[in-house]
């Protein structure tokens, strides 16, 4: 690849609030959570997706998601992305006001029962219906294929399935698709290897990578996705994260580690390193005793660093 298409933007989604507090050892009080989103905002960061609209019973850290939606519209500049597993949610995401509304489809059989409750199939069927009940005003509609790269249920996943879903998913005529690495089994040759299938099929709307670290390959991973062309990332502050219904599920390649990466690399994130720091300093302090992870954390810039201009 030419130096010189390294120097092209990436947005990258915090997903802490939603991917990271589903599975946190630890509940945030509410306005912690609003104060934590506003840091992450100030840092730069123009698109989070701050909670889930699921039963409030089944997920108790996201019976707070409307009202922090509330809060998060007040910020300005920002895109604010809720999570939906059904028309329900996607109701409530829409009354709520959600910028972008996200659903979680599994390529994995065995996930997507464990999950949503229903069969990959049915579940692109609940996602048609939403667009439908969109029209033309709603409210941006993402897929993200969950188990996209193996699943610790069913283990390998076919490739021609997450295609195959790919395509449903872009027909039902939600405006973007991303793949999930949900277990964290990806290796950086497979996904080149998929994200450039799938973009043969639906093109530009294949748009974000949603990647966890649970095996160490996470930045590897995005890295090898950056140069198959993906410019959307989602991301994790403090490595939080992880499907509370996929077993050994754990957190997200981590948010400032992935800013530092491509800062380096002489690639615009629109995020300032520092700032972020400030955020996550709030996160520590609002989820005492929660482990994070992330090595710019520890080591902190190098000397000399300068952010992509
Ligand atoms: N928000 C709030 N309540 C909801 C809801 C939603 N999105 N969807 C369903 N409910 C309510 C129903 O109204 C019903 O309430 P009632 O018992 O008072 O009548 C109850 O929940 C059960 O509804 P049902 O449609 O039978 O749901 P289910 O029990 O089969 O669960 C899902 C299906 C999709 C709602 C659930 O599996 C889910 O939320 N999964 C998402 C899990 C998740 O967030 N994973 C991590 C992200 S990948
Ligand atoms: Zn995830």
């Amino acid at each position: 690849m030419a130096a010189g298409s390294y120097m092209r933007q990436v947005h990258i989604c915090e997903v802490g609030p939603r991917d990271g507090l589903q599975n946190a050892h630890h509940r945030i009080p509410t306005e912690a959570k609003k104060a934590w989103i506003q840091a992450i905002a100030a840092a730069g960061v123009a698109e989070i997706e701050v909670g889930s609209f699921v039963p409030p019973g089944l997920i108790p850290a996201m019976a707070d998601t409307a009202e922090i939606v509330a809060s998060a519209l007040r910020i300005g500049n920002l895109k604010v992305v809720a999570l939906a597993p059904n028309v329900k949610g996607f109701e409530r995401a829409t009354a709520a006001g959600a910028h972008k509304i996200t659903f979680p489809v599994s390529a994995s059989r065995a996930h997507s029962l464990a999950n949503v409750r229903m069969e990959p199939e049915k579940m692109v069927e609940e996602v048609r219906k939403c667009v439908r009940l969109r029209g033309t005003k709603g409210p941006e509609i993402e897929a993200g294929v969950s188990t996209a790269f193996g699943c610790t249920m069913q283990g390998a996943v076919p490739e021609d399935d997450v295609v195959r879903l790919a395509v449903m998913l872009a027909e039902a005529g939600v405006d973007c698709v991303a793949l999930a690495d949900t277990v964290g089994y990806a290796n950086p040759a497979q996904i080149r290897r998929v994200f450039r299938r799938v973009r043969g099929e639906i093109g530009s709307k294949l748009e974000a990578a949603h990647l966890h670290d649970t095996r160490g390959l996470g930045l590897a991973n995005a890295l090898a996705a950056f140069e198959e062309g993906v410019r959307h990332f989602d991301s994790s502050m403090g490595g939080l994260g992880g499907c509370p219904f996929a077993p050994g599920a754990s957190g997200n390649v981590i948010t400032e580690d992935l800013v530092f990466m491509f800062e380096s690399m002489g690639v615009p994130t629109g995020i300032g390193i520092e700032k972020l720091m400030e955020a996550r300093a709030h996160m520590v302090a609002a989820l005492p005793g929660e482990p994070v992870y992330g090595h710019m954390a520890l080591a902190g810039l190098p000397k000399g660093f300068r952010a992509a201009a």
